[in-house]
């Protein structure tokens, strides 16, 4: 179902103190100031997502995401956290293919294949990224490499499968620099996927996907790139590590 929303990657920063404090303003603060329909997901490191969840409590609008998982469901993979463990302390999002996952850390499209149905199959919601970097922008390869993101990742998936999917659409030059994507650069990808998704689909599971824009967001300019039509809300890095300016980019979607 299409829903607008707003969701915080906290990536590798804060600590437990300061983790607690962030999601205690944050979740203050949207119960006194938002009213209108947008939920919101923090992805803060897996290791605090226990300690977190009751600060969530009594509340339906925050809900708790983790930023990966593995693609198995145990085993010995040191360091890492599958899709069963996170089902088992009731986190129900998950960020998969999240550019920085893929530069530093070798993902791949068939490796996210595996990670999203692992997911699906432990009643996750994926936050399925994607997005191009400079080179393949200004060699207008752009868009052939996002449209197979998509294909080679999720459309082994049933309609009924992907109708759990929430894309977020991050394009890597926007990414922690300050360069964001214009309002129109960033409707016209999401429009592209979504009729690449329409392609695969059908308009109906298409026009049902939520499709989240990420990179360099902020509460200055959320409100003009959450006002295009195909833009379903934000994936929100730095500006989600401070409650105040959070709180202000969630409200943008309201
Ligand atoms: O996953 C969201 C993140 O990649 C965007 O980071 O700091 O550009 O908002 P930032």
């Amino acid at each position: 179902m299409r829903k607008k929303i707003v969701a915080g990657n906290w990536k590798m920063n804060k600590t437990l103190d300061e983790a607690v404090a962030l999601v205690s303003e944050v979740v203050n603060m949207i119960s006194d100031e938002v009213t209108g329909d947008v939920d919101v997901v923090l992805c803060p490191p897996s290791i605090y997502l226990t300690t977190l969840k009751p600060y969530l409590e009594g509340q339906t609008r925050v809900a708790l995401g983790a930023q990966n998982c593995h693609e198995k469901a145990s085993g010995a993979y040191t360091g890492e956290v599958s899709a069963p463990m996170l089902k088992s302390i009731g986190v129900p999002y998950v960020i998969l293919g999240h550019s920085e996952r893929r530069q530093y850390f070798g993902e791949t499209n068939a490796q996210l294949a595996e990670k999203v149905t692992s997911a699906l199959a432990n009643g996750l919601t994926p936050i399925f990224c994607c997005g191009e970097s400079l080179e393949q922008r200004q060699t207008e390869v752009h868009l052939d490499f996002v449209r197979t993101q998509l294909t080679e990742s999720l459309f082994h998936l049933s309609p009924e499968q992907f109708a759990n999917i929430v894309i977020a659409y991050e394009p890597i030059w926007a990414i922690g620099t300050g360069l964001t994507a214009t309002s129109e650069q960033a409707q016209e990808m999401h429009h592209i996927l979504r009729q690449h998704l329409a392609s695969h689909y059908g308009q109906e599971v298409a026009d049902n996907t939520s499709i989240l824009y990420g990179g360099s967001a902020n509460e200055k300019n959320a409100a003009e790139i959450f006002a295009r039509p195909d833009v379903d809300g934000g994936l929100i890095g730095g500006a989600s590590l401070k409650s105040r300016e959070f709180t202000n980019v969630v409200k943008a979607r309201q």
